[in-house]
């Protein structure tokens, strides 16, 4: 027989707690080129995914794969970052994507932080914007919860009526008013990728009620949601999505988006983790 989902997430487990010695408090899941918050921490433990029992490797640009845990300044609260993701994209199932949010759940992690870079589908948006996650669509249209099930990784049938904590929100529109930062609040629309989406697509994804649109966050926030973690969701608009303004979009341009706006986005995350 296998070993099951909620076992290979107890032995990543083990391993993480050996290591780190000490309770993690939020645990973070860094976006295409917004790494850089995880620099920001004092003490650092870093620890590459490929010695983690049972975790995947990061296989693309720009995700380089560890796990950065450490205290967030002027606080007393200790920080997993996650430097990396693993996509659907890449080949992996979803519980594969998943495991790592299994493995802090294992941790008895209760506050989840979910970043990613977006294409703004809302004309409204511009390059370098954040946006608040309110609620998200999953036109992956896969559930990382579909297979055999196991009550000890929560409800069959899981209510996805506030996947993004109401009391985050609140938090992040605070610290966002405080550092002067304009935050958009909308609906984050993801899609199997790894191609990005035709302009036809995009004046669906509008018409179907979607803000932005990307690849990632919304099997992590269903499965945070199902382990009864709080989550907070940010996109960091890289690029009008296609159609929308004249050009091409490239990995490229999203990456260095990310790399531009990395200071603000650090500090905005800062002052929202500290409330949490
Ligand atoms: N579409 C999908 N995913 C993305 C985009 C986009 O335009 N930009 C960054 N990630």
């Amino acid at each position: 027989m296998s070993v099951s989902i909620f076992e290979r997430a107890q032995t990543s487990a083990r391993y993480l707690r050996e290591q780190i010695k000490r309770e993690i408090d939020v645990a973070v899941v860094l976006g295409s080129g917004l790494g850089a918050f995880a620099e920001k921490l004092e003490e650092k433990l870093i620890i590459p995914y490929e010695q983690i029992p049972d975790f995947a490797r990061s296989t693309v640009e720009g995700h380089s794969g560890r796990l950065v845990v450490g205290t967030l300044p002027g606080t007393a609260l200790t920080i997993a970052v996650m430097q990396g993701r693993f996509h659907y994209y890449e080949g992996y199932s979803l519980e594969e994507v998943t495991l790592p949010l299994r493995t802090f759940g294992a941790l008895n992690v209760k506050r989840l932080v979910l970043t990613n870079a977006a294409g703004g589908v809302n004309t409204a948006y511009r390059a370098g914007d954040l946006m608040l996650i309110t609620d998200h669509i999953n036109l992956m249209m896969i559930s990382p919860l579909r297979g055999q099930h196991d009550d000890r990784l929560g409800a069959r049938f899981p209510d996805m009526t506030e996947v993004y904590s109401r009391a985050y929100r609140q938090f992040a529109l605070e610290s966002a008013a405080e550092l002067g930062i304009k935050l958009h609040e909308g609906v984050y629309m993801s899609l199997q990728g790894p191609n990005y989406e035709t302009p036809a697509e995009v004046r669906m994804l509008r018409l179907l009620g979607a803000d932005a649109v990307g690849m990632s966050t919304v099997p992590e926030a269903i499965v945070a949601r199902q382990m009864g973690m709080q989550t907070l969701g940010i996109s960091l608009i890289t690029n009008a999505a296609a159609g929308v303004e004249e050009g091409e979009i490239n990995h490229a341009e999203v990456m260095e988006m990310g790399q531009r706006v990395s200071g603000q986005f650090g500090q905005l995350l800062s002052k929202i983790i500290a409330r949490m």
